[in-house]
């Protein structure tokens, strides 16, 4: 097989990887076919609408007027192009075990119409093995070709700040493993124009393994400082003033933050991927366990906090009105995928607490499957009147947009769980942290 460089490519799976990816890769003059089974998402494409919000409609419209992006929902037109990159979900099923049968079906998908020379690069984090295991087989078995041999097969993870301006898609480097030397030097090919620094390793399942070992790093941290919070409140420390003088250590300290407990797509989920395929191996991850133990016991100890607060109010949480600041599990994005808000939601709620939200983000709760009947609640208005009718304000996520000293003022009682109050002068009786 001949390498040479790349002047199209498919990015399967146009979600807030897909996106913003294509969008790069045409930015940097490769013909982009954006594929997806959401015929919405691919008519908002064409129309170059943005369905993200940190995304704008213009980054779109500049490559698709300039003839470089565009979007379908038909899965031979693979065909068209040389590259194809596949960008979706990798969920944990309903005994949280790894379901990959989204990678299966793209595969399956694509597999007929494959074509000697082409590139497939999976993107989605997945356990090590997914590639050169899994994918491989569903290729090879409905195209009649040969990974490493008629086509090239590599792995390539996401690396995604999303919402942070400062983090653009080609300034953060970008790791590859190729099934042999060809697949790798392929790979790096279809990347190079488009991302500033391509780390090369040695295989797909060193790839696959370095996006793990970066989100696992953020797992067991998280839970190391939501520990630490619970023991430094015993004993009359702030854990974030702790933390704030931590971080002025030069070397051998990196700041994590606690919170009400572990949201998104990626930490909650990523680490029970290896923990699932370590089994195989006879192997424990017990860090990952014990981590996952403590982040999750989060939102309860959150509640307990709430509790006390509205007790020293001389309510019970049964009947208060509480209002969840926030659904989005991490500031100034709309993405409530896992986010802790519906757990403490959930949990406020048995209690027998009237629970409301406010989010600038989430204007309505959409259908999920974990939580189907908070489905189409609406974000309440932001104003004295609404604000001061609740019992209590928990602050789940710290959204920039939100005016904290109209919130200080107004509210009865106010749980912050993110430190959002900082620099806000506020009475101190009625803010508790969580
Ligand atoms: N969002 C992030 O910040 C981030 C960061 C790093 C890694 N990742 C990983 O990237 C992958 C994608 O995540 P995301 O956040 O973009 O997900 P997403 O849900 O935003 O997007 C996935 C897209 O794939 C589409 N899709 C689902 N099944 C499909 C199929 N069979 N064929 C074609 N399209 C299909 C969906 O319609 C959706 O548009 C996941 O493995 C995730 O863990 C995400």
């Amino acid at each position: 097989m001949k390498n040479t460089t790349l002047k199209s490519a498919a990015v399967i799976g146009l979600g807030y990887v897909g996106l913003p990816l294509s969008i790069q890769f045409a930015r940097a003059g490769l013909r982009i076919l954006g594929l997806d089974i959401d015929e919405v998402k691919v008519r908002s494409l064409n129309e170059a609408r943005s369905y993200i919000h940190y995304i704008s409609h213009e980054s779109i419209a500049e490559q698709t007027s300039a003839g470089r992006l565009s979007a379908s929902t038909d899965f031979s037109r693979i065909a068209e192009v040389e590259g194809i990159v596949i960008c979706v979900p990798t969920p944990l099923n309903a005994n949280r075990d790894p379901d990959v049968s989204y990678i299966l079906e793209t595969g399956k998908a694509i597999a007929p119409h494959l074509k000697k020379g082409h590139l497939v690069v999976l993107e989605s984090t997945t356990y090590p093995g997914t590639t050169e295991e899994d994918l491989r087989t569903v290729l090879e078995e409905g195209s009649g070709l040969r990974a490493g041999v008629d086509f090239h097969l590599a792995f390539s993870p996401e690396r995604e700040d999303p919402a942070n301006p400062q983090s653009k898609v080609a300034d953060i480097p970008k790791v590859v493993g190729g099934m042999t030397p060809a697949c790798l030097e392929k790979a790096v090919a279809l990347y190079s124009p488009a991302i500033k620094t391509i780390v090369p390793v040695s295989s797909c399942k060193a790839a696959e393994a370095t996006k793990l070992l970066e989100n696992i790093f953020r797992s067991v941290n998280i839970a190391l400082v939501n520990e630490l919070k619970v023991v430094y409140r015993a004993m009359g420390i702030d854990i974030w003033e702790v933390i704030e003088a931590a971080k002025t250590k030069p070397f051998g300290f990196m700041p994590f933050y606690p919170g009400p407990g572990l949201g998104g797509h990626c930490i909650p989920i990523d680490p029970f991927y290896l923990t699932w395929k370590a089994r195989e191996y006879g192997e424990n991850t017990r860090f990952i366990e014990l981590a996952g133990e403590i982040n999750s016991a989060m939102p309860e100890n959150v509640v307990q906090r709430t509790v006390e607060a509205l007790n020293s109010h001389r309510k019970p949480v049964n009947g208060s009105r509480i209002l969840i600041l926030g659904m989005a599990y991490k500031a100034n994005v709309d993405d409530d995928r896992e986010s802790p808000s519906y757990v403490l939601m959930e949990k406020l709620l048995a209690r027998g607490a009237t629970v409301e939200f406010f989010d600038p983000y989430v204007p309505e709760i959409k259908h999920t499957r974990h939580h189907a009947h908070l489905a189409g609640q609406r974000c309440v208005d932001w104003s004295k009147e609404t604000i001061t009718s609740f019992d209590a304000v928990l602050i789940a996520t710290a959204h920039a947009n939100v005016n904290y000293g109209q919130l200080v003022e107004w509210a009865q009682l106010i749980v912050d769980t993110r430190n959002a109050l900082k620099g806000i002068v506020h009475d101190k009786s009625k803010v508790w942290s969580a």
